[in-house]
């Protein structure tokens, strides 16, 4: 593991909210003093925010599974290489929206490309990094559908092609999800999306605090 930096990692269906909550555990850790990186994927870096735009454009439907899982993965190694490693190295705390996590229970399970496949590239990409703590903001597949099409219409966003995904993709999402939380309980903590974004913020913070 690399110096003294702490990697902190956000999951979630879409929709759970966990972006706005990344940003407020971000400027609470500020106010500390702490130095933070904010990342997300795919993006992150601007190689990953040209990969991004192919991934999720709603026009790309040709694109395959296979491909997707590699597009994301090409996103993470540069993210690793650029961004996380030199500032964990640098200890500072770094905060990742969406990690491999993502592609494990999204492309592994939802899509059934296979978690051994995925832990694969991510040995590959990720060599060996791991987050120390994954905070997973848990709302059910009904949920996230609704918020995610509330969310498309309001914003006109061209970024539709994984919310277009269906129900059932969605729920075996949600199942992964929860299978991963249960397996790697020291790791991957749940709180509740559901309840309102000041109540999420003070459960982040109780499970953040004694790290920092
Ligand atoms: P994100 O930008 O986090 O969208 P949201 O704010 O709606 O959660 O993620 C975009 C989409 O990409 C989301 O539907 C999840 C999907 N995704 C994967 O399928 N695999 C991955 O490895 C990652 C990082 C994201």
């Amino acid at each position: 593991m690399p110096a003294s930096g702490l990697f902190i990692t956000f999951e979630g269906m879409d929709g759970s909210g966990k972006t706005t909550q990344m940003r407020r555990l971000a400027a609470r850790l500020r106010a500390m003093g702490r130095t933070v990186l904010e990342t997300a994927e795919p993006g992150g870096t601007p190689i990953g925010a040209k990969i991004r735009r192919i991934l999720l454009d709603g026009a790309n439907q040709e694109l395959c599974p296979t491909a997707e899982l590699l597009l994301y993965f090409a996103s993470r190694a540069q993210n690793v290489d650029e961004w996380i490693l030199p500032a964990l190295g640098r200890g500072e705390v770094v905060l990742a929206d969406r990690f491999t996590d993502s592609s494990l229970v999204y492309q592994g399970y939802g899509r059934g490309l296979g978690a051994e496949n995925v832990m694969a590239l991510d040995r590959i990409a990720c060599r060996g990094l791991q987050p120390h703590l994954t905070l997973l903001v848990d709302i059910d597949a009904e949920t996230s559908l609704a918020r995610a099409h509330a969310r498309n219409q309001a914003e006109t966003s061209s970024e539709t092609r994984m919310d277009e995904q269906s129900l059932e993709f969605h729920r075996e999402v949600y199942r992964a999800y929860h299978e991963l939380a249960a397996r790697e309980p020291e790791r991957v903590k749940l709180v509740n999306g559901r309840a309102g974004m000041d109540e999420i913020e003070a459960a982040i913070w109780r499970l953040v605090s004694p790290n920092v």
